[in-house]
Formats: structure tokens, sequence, C-alpha cells
């Protein structure tokens, strides 16, 4: 199998926020079209940021790519504003599930499809089609987003992004704070999409457990460094990763140094 076309990647990007703090240094991958990435890191090692990068959206934040390139497919996206990256069907996700909590769980759907002069038709089918992915938003159509779970938020978000029709999903930590069947009703619908609409995934995640079973390959940030590749399976089998570099509680106790690829 010849590996896939690149879609989106990242040379040696450093971001500093605030003119003073170095919150990356050197994070450099690339994600092929059709794959679902992983960015796994412990709390603080870059991830966030790293998304930012790619969806500029770190202006907002005080944040700046000092170094690097980020290209999505073939042109340099750096400074690209974040409107017209999701035109051009790069769409991100942000942590926290965000939502306009005084409108309906349709309405927020119906919001990630102005950006692109959709038709009504258009909408109506893509609708369908998002909720054929999560049927529990179709059952909460009406209801106020504000009052459904946490796990409907997320998919209420994921929802309207796929309303704008994205080529490539960037998510931030799509699992945290949710049940373990709501995460694996997620995980589920992305890697559906992934396989029928050969959606390309970047998802960031602390729960590396998650992300590993349902990647292709992932990527380790460790203080703002990339410093580990490998496919999912590659790195599930590898017992140290855990403990050393993602903040897991995984017994220390005989491992040695892992070996860094990167
Ligand atoms: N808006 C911000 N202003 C200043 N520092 C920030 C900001 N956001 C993140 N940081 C810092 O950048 C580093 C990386 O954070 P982040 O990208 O959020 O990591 P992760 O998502 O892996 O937890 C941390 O040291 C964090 O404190
Ligand atoms: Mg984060």
């Amino acid at each position: 199998m010849s590996p896939p076309e690149t879609q989106l990647s990242l040379e040696g990007i450093a971001v500093v926020y605030n003119r003073a703090i170095h919150a990356l240094h050197d994070v450099g991958f690339s994600v092929g079209a059709g794959e679902i990435v992983a960015l796994l890191g412990a709390n603080g090692a870059g991830k966030s940021t790293t998304l930012k990068a790619v969806s500029n959206l770190l202006p907002a934040e005080r944040g700046q790519i000092t170094r690097g390139s980020i290209l999505f497919e073939g042109e340099d996206i750096a400074r690209q504003r974040t409107s017209g990256l999701v035109r051009r069907g790069l769409v991100q996700v942000l942590e926290g599930r965000h939502c306009f909590r005084a409108l309906t769980v349709e309405e927020n759907l119906v919001t990630g499809a102005l950006g692109r002069d959709a038709s009504h038709r258009e909408i109506r089918d893509d609708l369908e089609r998002v909720y054929a992915h999560f049927p529990r938003l179709k059952e909460k159509r009406r209801t106020t987003a504000g009052l459904t779970s946490g796990g409907e938020q997320q998919m209420t978000a994921i929802g309207r992004a796929l309303m704008s029709r994205p080529r490539l999903l960037v998510l931030d930590e799509p699992s945290m704070g949710l049940a373990p069947l709501v995460v694996q009703d997620i995980f589920t619908a992305l890697k559906t999409l992934n396989a029928e609409a050969g959606l390309t995934i970047l998802v960031a995640e602390q729960n590396s457990t998650v992300a590993l079973r349902h990647a292709d390959r992932a990527i380790v940030l460790e203080n703002g460094h990339s410093v580990l590749e490998g496919t999912a399976a590659e790195l599930r089998a590898r017992e140290d990763i855990k403990a050393f570099y993602l903040g897991e509680s995984a017994s220390l106790a005989g491992a040695g140094e892992p070996a860094r690829t990167a």
C-alpha cells in the first residue's frame, strides 16, 4: 500500500504567548489524507497550542508562531484567517464542547452551514447525515443545547463542524470529562466518518488509551517538542510511553529509558 498523500504538515513550529511564554519549541509531523492521527501528551505538553496554530487561533490568545511552517493541501496556511480555512475544509472543534447554549441542538448544527452559503435543501440533507452518525442528536433536536448532557453537547459541537463539510477535522480532547460509553460512541462515529467519507481526522487527546484504539498513527508531544511518532499499534505495544510522556499512572518499575525516534 502506498502512503497516503500528505494533507497537513507542520515543520519546526515554535509558538510564544505574550512574547514571553515559550509553549512550543519544535513541533513537526504530517497527516495523510484519510488518516486518523492522534496528538498525545501530558497536560501542558502543547497539544492545544499546536491545534490552535493550525487553525490560526493563537492571535486571539496573544500567541504567535515564531518559527516553522504549516502546509494544508500544499499551501502555507500559517497566517490565514480561520474563517477562510473553514471554507477550504479545515475545521476545528475546540476543547470544552462549545455550543450556543441558548439555541436548540438543531439550530446549533445549522450555524455550522452558515459560512458556506448552503441552500435549504443542502442543509436538510446535511442535518440528516449528522443525525445518522449521532442518533441522540436527532432525539434532542428541539432541546436547548444548554440543557443537554455533556456528551450531547460534544456531539453537537462535532455535528456543527461536520455541517461545514470539512475534509480535515481537528478535535481538541473530545473525550474530556465524558463517561467511557459516550466517549466510545463519539469515537465510533468519527471512525465511521473516516471510513465512509474519507474524512481526515487530527485529534488531540490526553486519554491515550482511547485515542490509540481508534487512530492509525500518533505523535507524542513533550514540553513543546514532538518527541515520538509511530503507528497506533506500535505505540499501544509500548508500556513505557504512558509513564514517561503522558503523565498517566502506568508503573515505572523496571522500565528503562525509552528509545526516542525523533
Ligand atoms: N493563552 C495562553 N497564554 C499563556 N500561556 C499559555 C496559554 N495557553 C497555553 N499556555 C501554556 O502553553 C503550554 C502548552 O499548553 P497547551 O497547549 O494548552 O497544552 P495541552 O493542550 O497539551 O495541555 C503550557 O505551559 C501552558 O501553560
Ligand atoms: Mg489542551
